[in-house]
């Protein structure tokens, strides 16, 4: 039997998040639905982070409320403090992430604080999570390069994966954010954080900016990684980091996972019709 690969769905968070022109929530809802078709293990629909910063996510407690949940798909949220995983937990996410930087540059635009800052800021998240039995996944973006700091050292990011790790993270996604990655240094990263977090419990996390998500997945695959991220369409980019570009495209991964022998155990056709929607969404075309 084929190896199991899992594709965590982002193009409702990571990949509406950076779409100027608001989306209206039953849009929003229409497309969960649709990839809840398609039998991902994990989606992520939404973010409770501030309405200030990010105004497309502002809608994250109606997108859950609205959407109709399969059985085995894990709905997610992103949440940079107390405040949001509150609203997050309120709203009835399974599970929630937090997002870290490796970068400080990115840092500051993205969250208003330092890493060390951001770190203090999830440790509550985390009791609190514990508390109420919810899994919390961590992200560290810039894991190659930063729009701010230039190239990003593999052991600063391995720093930042085990301050992740010890805040119980369950899993940790590594994100070439800006997607200027390439498999040479996606690798010399990927050895630097294995020394501190086994490969089981690490993903993958690329955009396509560059055209080289696939090669950086593959790298990831060499290593022994299991899961990446990916937004259908291609959907994405971050309004915090200049020149981001979108996810890679979750049909285009699935199709080279599924030629380099791997299964992901979604419904090809399902996607290809979630995909189609996603495509539609962007840019302010409706659905
Ligand atoms: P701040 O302005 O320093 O925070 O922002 P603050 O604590 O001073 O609060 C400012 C206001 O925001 C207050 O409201 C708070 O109540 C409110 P006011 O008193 O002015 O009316 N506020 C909130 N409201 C709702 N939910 C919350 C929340 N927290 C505060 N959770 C903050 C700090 C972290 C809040 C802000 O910087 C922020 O929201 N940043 C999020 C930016 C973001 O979402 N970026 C995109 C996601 S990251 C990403 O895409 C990368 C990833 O895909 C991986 C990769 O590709 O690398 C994950
Ligand atoms: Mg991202």
């Amino acid at each position: 039997m084929a190896e199991r690969v899992e594709i965590v769905e982002m193009a409702p968070r990571d990949g509406l998040q950076n779409e100027a022109g608001f989306i209206a929530t039953p849009a929003k809802i229409a497309l969960v639905d649709a990839l809840s078709q398609v039998g991902f293990p994990r989606i992520e629909v939404a973010s409770f982070v501030s309405p200030k910063w990010v105004p497309q996510m502002a809608d994250g407690a109606a997108v859950l409320a609205g959407i109709a949940r399969r059985p085995g798909t894990r709905y997610a949220a992103l949440t940079p403090n107390l405040q949001g995983f509150q609203a997050a937990l309120a709203a009835g996410v399974d599970e929630v992430a937090i997002f870290a930087s490796a970068s400080e540059g990115f840092s500051r635009a993205n969250l208003n604080c330092t890493i060390a800052e951001s770190l203090a800021r999830f440790a509550p998240v985390l009791q609190a999570a514990q508390a109420g039995l919810v899994p919390v996944r961590g992200y560290v973006s810039m894991v190659t390069d930063c729009p701010f700091d230039g190239p990003i050292a593999p052991a600063q990011v391995a720093r930042v994966v085990a301050a992740l790790r010890d805040l119980g993270c369950y899993e940790v996604s590594l994100g070439d954010t800006v997607g200027q990655g390439d498999p040479e240094r996606v690798t010399a990263m990927l050895r630097a954080v294995l020394n501190e977090m086994p490969p089981e419990r690490l993903a993958g996390h690329f955009h396509d900016t560059a055209g080289r998500a696939l090669e950086n997945v593959e790298a990831g695959l060499a290593l022994g990684l299991r899961v990446f991220d990916a937004a259908a369409g291609g959907l994405g980019g971050c309004p915090y980091a200049p020149g981001a570009a979108g996810n890679v495209a979750t049909e285009k991964l699935a199709a080279r996972l599924m030629a380099l022998g791997y299964d992901t155990g979604l419904d090809p056709a399902a996607l290809a019709r979630a995909a189609a929607r996603a495509r539609r969404m962007k840019g302010g075309q409706d659905v």
